[in-house]
């Protein structure tokens, strides 16, 4: 179903959340990605988002929120922190790891004691949550360790057939997945660098400690799968070197794509196949994944990518890249 992204009409919202109420599962956009939703306190229906995506059991998943007072119903304590954070961030891109109410059932956090809680922007993503009455649970739409959608057409791409309805309301305003927080232990823990910054957290909570994941980190860790090595991966392989020079050294390039990502120039001498550029890291959030799903699609033999610089500003999508591409020399 086609929605406005501004103004989505009240009956397709409705329908929607009919859907969801009715144990169904609905794919709809936030502003991140397109998430895959189900009603989070239906245990059943929660398991039909992990069947659809081939998803571990493992790896929990994200409850969306209307607002801090439905936040607070699945939580068992809502610190001062949080009240801070969401106060400042909601509706946003951050995701808060707290500990877990029992109404939200053990699948949603696979089985761990927390949940990890977001009030999304915008009116499709808010609308539907306030419609449905109820938090909910939504990874990203796609099949587990593939690339996160940014349009409808990328959802289908990988799950037609296993959703009720999806609401196509455009591409989605920033692009990359929520940062996640983790605000269980001292200090606060950024268990997924995304769109809101270590540094804009920082300094909305002021001689609070923050524990950053290591740049590249790719050891699992059991506890936010999402940091595991290999995700987020486009099906072509895919590679990365760190400059254009390094880039100039690779004699073979046919059939290959280049994504450009941040400053530096890029060689264009033929036999060089498409060239994206991404300037900034605004336009690299919001245009990577597309740009990765497009290459997909013209089924090349390989996709290098030129790395952005090692800076603050560059680390949710460098974390991103350095989980879908090998260094270039894995390669050979
Ligand atoms: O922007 C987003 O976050 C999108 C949209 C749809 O909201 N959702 C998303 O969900 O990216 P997903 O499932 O693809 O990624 C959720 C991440 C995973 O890395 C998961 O392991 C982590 O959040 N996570 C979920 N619950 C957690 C918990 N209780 N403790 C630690 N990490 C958790
Ligand atoms: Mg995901």
């Amino acid at each position: 179903m086609t929605v406005d992204p501004e103004q989505p009409d009240p009956s397709a919202l409705a329908e929607a959340a009919r859907v969801l109420r009715g144990g169904g599962l609905v794919a709809s956009a936030t502003e991140t990605v397109y998430g895959l939703g189900a009603v989070a306190t239906d245990e059943r229906a929660v398991a039909q988002i992990f069947a659809a995506k081939g998803r571990p059991a493992s790896n929990p998943v994200i409850v969306h929120v209307a607002d801090i007072g439905q936040a607070r119903s699945c939580v068992v304590a809502w610190p001062e922190v949080a009240e801070e954070l969401a106060r400042r961030f909601w509706p946003g891109p951050l995701t808060l790891v707290l500990n877990r109410a029992g109404r939200i059932p053990d699948i949603v956090s696979a089985g761990q004691p927390t949940v990890a809680v977001r009030a999304p922007a915008g009116n499709v993503a808010r609308g539907l949550i306030e419609r449905t009455g109820e938090p909910i649970a939504a990874p990203s739409a796609n099949r587990s360790n593939r690339l996160s959608p940014t349009r409808c057409a990328h959802v289908l791409a990988d799950l037609e057939g296993q959703i009720d309805l999806v609401l196509d309301s455009g591409p989605t305003a920033v692009g990359l997945e929520s940062t996640v927080l983790d605000l269980t232990g001292e200090p606060l823990r950024l268990l997924r660098p995304g769109p809101i910054s270590s540094r804009e957290l920082e300094s909305a909570l002021p001689g609070r400690g923050l524990v950053l994941p290591a740049a590249g980190e790719s050891v699992e860790r059991p506890t936010s799968p999402g940091r595991m090595a290999v995700h987020y991966a486009p099906r072509t392989p895919s590679f990365r070197v760190d400059s254009s020079e390094e880039l100039a050294r690779i004699s073979d390039r046919q059939g290959m794509a280049v994504i450009a990502i941040g400053a530096g120039s890029v060689p264009l001498a033929p036999p060089l196949t498409p060239v994206f550029r991404l300037e900034t890291p605004d336009e690299a959030s919001r245009h990577l994944y597309e740009t990765l799903h497009h290459c997909d699609a013209l089924g090349l033999r390989s996709i290098l990518v030129v790395m952005p610089p090692d800076r603050p500003e560059w680390h949710a999508v460098r974390d991103r890249l350095l989980r879908a591409t090998r260094p270039v020399a894995s390669s050979e």
